[in-house]
């Protein structure tokens, strides 16, 4: 699997630190607000995994699951709830803990429907931000790293629902997906 990888994008050492510095962010910003993180399935996991523990104080998880993405590289442009949350947000600090913002499609669609159920505020952790394909414009509270319009894995990304394990982002090579 690991002779998939033509690049590392960014290794395990950049991601703990950057994850280290957004928890501390989170922790300051959410302050006595028992914020309720909320992780996007399945690409969230690994990132929240390891952000929370990072965030020193009360907090609650749950999870949501949403598809946009076939088994391409492409977004459909359809989102579909797969799995939805076990917990009542409303009034709750919810913070998104998303993978990667790609096109926004898809956070946009999860941030219009948490806002129908009455949430006190809404904000967004992405670990990855790839502003060059945004087609919705979306406030981002707080981002790990922009990268370029490359098609990532690892980390908890997949191709085809394969290297979502790798302990790093980065990028396949070529002749494995043209
Ligand atoms: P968006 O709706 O176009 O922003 O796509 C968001 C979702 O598409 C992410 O949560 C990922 O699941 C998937 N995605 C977008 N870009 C990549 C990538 O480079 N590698 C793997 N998955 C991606
Ligand atoms: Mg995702």
């Amino acid at each position: 699997m690991e002779n998939d990888v033509g690049e590392v994008l960014i290794s395990q050492e950049q991601i703990r630190e950057k994850t280290k510095e957004l928890g501390r962010r989170i922790a300051q910003d959410y302050e006595g607000k028992n914020p309720l993180l909320i992780c996007v399935l399945k690409g969230g996991l690994m990132f929240l995994a390891d952000l929370m523990r990072e965030i020193h104080m009360p907090l609650e998880i749950d999870f949501m699951a949403v598809s946009s993405y076939g088994d391409a590289t492409e977004s459909s442009g359809v989102v579909r709830i797969l799995m939805d949350l076990e917990r009542n947000i409303r009034g709750r600090h919810v913070l998104i803990v998303e993978d990667i913002i790609d096109t926004g499609r898809t956070l946009n669609y999860i941030i219009e429907n948490l806002h129908t159920r009455g949430p006190a505020s809404i904000k967004v952790c992405t670990l990855l931000d790839k502003p060059a394909r945004r087609l919705l414009d979306i406030p981002l509270d707080y981002v790990g790293f922009e990268i370029p319009d490359r098609f990532v894995i690892g980390y908890g990304l997949d191709f085809g629902e394969i290297y979502r394990n790798l302990p790093f982002v980065g990028v396949l090579k070529p002749e494995l997906y043209s």
